[in-house]
């Protein structure tokens, strides 16, 4: 039995499974990303986490390391100026840190392109050839399968679907700078200042949210709201959610795949959101594309999906070293 490490670092949180060849997590857990301030801070702590779990299972047992991570680079094994992560904002060579630390090999990757293998090997998306993975999360993420394989373009970052822009001219990314990207509006971060704009108009005097601090209003407490009822909450999220499908749209229009996967935190808003996302999607969609294309929530447990796929990187690649010379 093969193990190998799977880890799915977040804006916010990074969750870590250990992985037996059949899928099974056998041992997981997770760190807070925004406790570190350097990278090396944030390996050093990786290490300490897994490092017993590893030697639980015996250190000839666990093969390698595989990782995604917001902006991560499957070509160079880098983190490639990354706009949501404390340390990440250069070029991290964090694949290389990983190996030298742990002296496993280890292969990086985009945290959505993780997530779509996952969902691909063994999630919903299982047998199919076309479909874009989309993470609603810190960020929005994208990883996109033509013809059953991801995408990496020429530079190994292809499918930076959150950073098109959707409405130009509109709202300025709080890191990028770009205005109107779809990070900017569907991301937990850009719910956070939708619900905060809303709050500032006289509508829906008694809506929950108003009892909050500005501060302590996240993306969890707006999901919260809505899903009790509160009718501003649930106007976040179909402003949103209208961003969305039509963000959507046109994404289906790059690639033709047969289904959209949408994953992550922001998902759990359920039909708030994708009711308004569907309508939008086809109300874009040339004829040709429309009512064809699923939308479809992932079925794997959170984070399993990202965990599963970056492991399931290193127990398909037999050059774990061309990766990153
Ligand atoms: C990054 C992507 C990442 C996404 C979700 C975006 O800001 O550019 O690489 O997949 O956030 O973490
Ligand atoms: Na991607």
């Amino acid at each position: 039995n093969e193990i190998v490490v799977g880890i799915d670092v977040g804006g916010t949180n990074t969750k870590f499974g250990l992985v037996d060849s059949a899928g099974n997590i056998l041992d997981e857990g997770r760190i807070k990303t925004t406790d570190y301030t350097t990278v090396e801070l944030f390996v050093d702590a990786l290490y300490e986490n897994i490092s017993p779990l590893i030697k639980k299972h015996g250190d000839k047992t666990v093969k390698g390391i595989g990782m995604g991570a917001p902006n991560g680079n499957f070509y160079t094994g880098c983190i490639d100026h990354a706009p949501n992560l404390p340390w990440g904002k250069d070029e991290v060579p964090l694949a290389k840190l990983m190996t030298e630390k742990f002296d496993l090999p280890c292969i990086l990757t985009n945290d959505a392109n993780a997530a779509a293998a996952g969902e691909m090997q063994y999630g919903i998306a299982k047998g199919m050839q076309h479909f874009i993975e989309i993470t609603l999360g810190t960020g929005v993420g994208s990883g996109i399968v033509v013809n059953g394989s991801l995408l990496y373009g020429c530079n190994g970052i292809a499918g930076e679907l959150g950073h098109t822009i959707i409405r130009p001219g509109g709202r300025k990314h709080w890191s990028t700078g770009s205005r109107g990207s779809v990070e900017a509006y569907c991301s937990a971060t850009g719910i956070v200042i939708t619900a905060k704009e809303q709050l500032k108009k006289k509508a829906y005097p008694d809506s929950k949210l108003r009892e909050f601090k500005v501060d302590d209003i996240t993306a969890k407490v707006v999901n919260e709201c809505a899903l009790k009822g509160d009718k501003l909450a649930q106007r976040v999220y179909s402003l949103t959610g209208r961003i969305l499908g039509e963000a959507l749209a046109n994404f289906v229009m790059f690639s033709s795949p047969q289904a959209i996967v949408l994953f992550g935190g922001v998902i759990k808003a359920g039909d708030y959101l994708l009711k308004p996302a569907k309508k939008h999607m086809e109300l874009n969609l040339l004829p040709a594309f429309r009512e064809r294309v699923k939308l479809l929530l992932s079925d794997l447990k959170e984070a399993d999906a990202a965990i599963l796929g970056a492991s399931s990187l290193v127990q398909k690649s037999k050059a774990t070293k061309a990766v990153h010379p």
